[in-house]
């Protein structure tokens, strides 16, 4: 029997616990990623890294929201070449499973940077198809259900990790989208990326925002978040990573019972602290114990009417 009430097993990876740092929170030092992993996180996800360095937008690039926070930083990063030497490194350091966030251009790209980061040792990709404001990559692949599919087809024949595929909200229907990506091969989906959102500043009578455009987390996406997973786990058998908003360990029950069998977290730590993981793993336990669950497994989607 499982001795551990909180372990769960997706994508061919075991986590000791469902809570995931989310990918853009911490950005990509190994040393902080296994900060968080010994502040109680069963695994971490670096910010998105592309083939080449790319320097993002000016600031501002950040802005707080009523019950959230809006970004818009434009998928800054080093480069896989030059981050290739860093995750090599991460795995020498990380107790956890280490998964690497991967963009691009097209399919060809997604998949060089995921085979890059696969044989330098990430343990899984996420690919990052749902980015609301950066042109030609991010959403405006996610968005449509061919270009997904090449992304993944080429992904997954170019590496043999498991190939997560984080979904966006800012779709007309995320059960299509997730349909597509499930039968292209992707062994995870995470849902969901942030939404796409705006800020004005009343005194200078402009978007506070650099890029205009950013995507909102926080607590008030939550609702959004859970609603695309309830939908999606409703007629997509791939296992789900909730993301959006989760702040307490309620909110990380809510998602599994919706049907996510893990989820991630960012927002949260950037308005907390790297505690939010040990409350959020302690209250599910407690959660678990008084409602005589031996297991997260057993509450999977139990939320679900049919
Ligand atoms: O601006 C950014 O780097 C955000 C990326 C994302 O939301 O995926």
């Amino acid at each position: 029997m499982n001795s551990n009430p909180l372990s769960t097993r997706l994508a061919g990876l075991e986590l000791r616990n469902p809570t995931a740092l989310a990918s853009g929170i911490l950005g990509y030092s190994p040393e902080s990623l296994q900060r968080i992993a010994e502040a109680g996180a069963g695994a971490v996800v670096t910010k998105s890294v592309g083939l080449t360095p790319r320097v993002g937008y000016p600031n501002p690039t950040v802005v707080q929201a009523n019950c959230g926070i809006i970004n818009a930083m434009g998928l800054p990063n080093p480069g896989i070449a030059e981050y290739a030497s860093e995750i090599r490194y991460a795995k020498t350091v990380l107790t956890v499973p280490f998964i690497v966030s991967v963009y691009g251009y097209s399919a060809e790209e997604y998949a060089a940077v995921a085979k890059a980061a696969a044989t330098a040792g990430a343990d899984a990709v996420e690919l990052n198809v749902s980015c609301p404001h950066v042109k030609e990559t991010g959403s405006e692949i996610g968005q449509n259900p061919k270009l997904l599919t090449q992304v993944i087809r080429q992904v997954k024949a170019a590496t043999s990790k498991p190939v997560i595929v984080k979904l966006s909200p800012n779709v007309t229907d995320i059960v299509e989208i997730a349909q597509a990506a499930s039968a292209a091969g992707a062994d995870a989906l995470t849902a969901v990326n942030t939404v796409r959102a705006i800020a004005i500043d009343a005194e200078t009578a402009l978007p506070i925002l650099s890029n205009t455009r950013g995507g909102l987390s926080g607590p008030a996406v939550k609702p959004i978040a859970l609603r695309c997973v309830y939908d999606i786990y409703e007629k997509v058998k791939t296992p789900i990573i909730g993301c959006g908003g989760i702040t307490t360990w309620k909110d990380a029950v809510e998602f599994i019972l919706a049907g996510a069998s893990a989820v991630q977290i960012g927002t949260a730590l950037a308005q907390k602290n790297p505690a939010v993981f040990q409350t959020i793993n302690r209250g599910i336990t407690a959660y678990l114990k008084k409602k005589k669950y031996r297991s997260i497994k057993e509450i999977v989607g139990k939320a679900q009417r049919n």
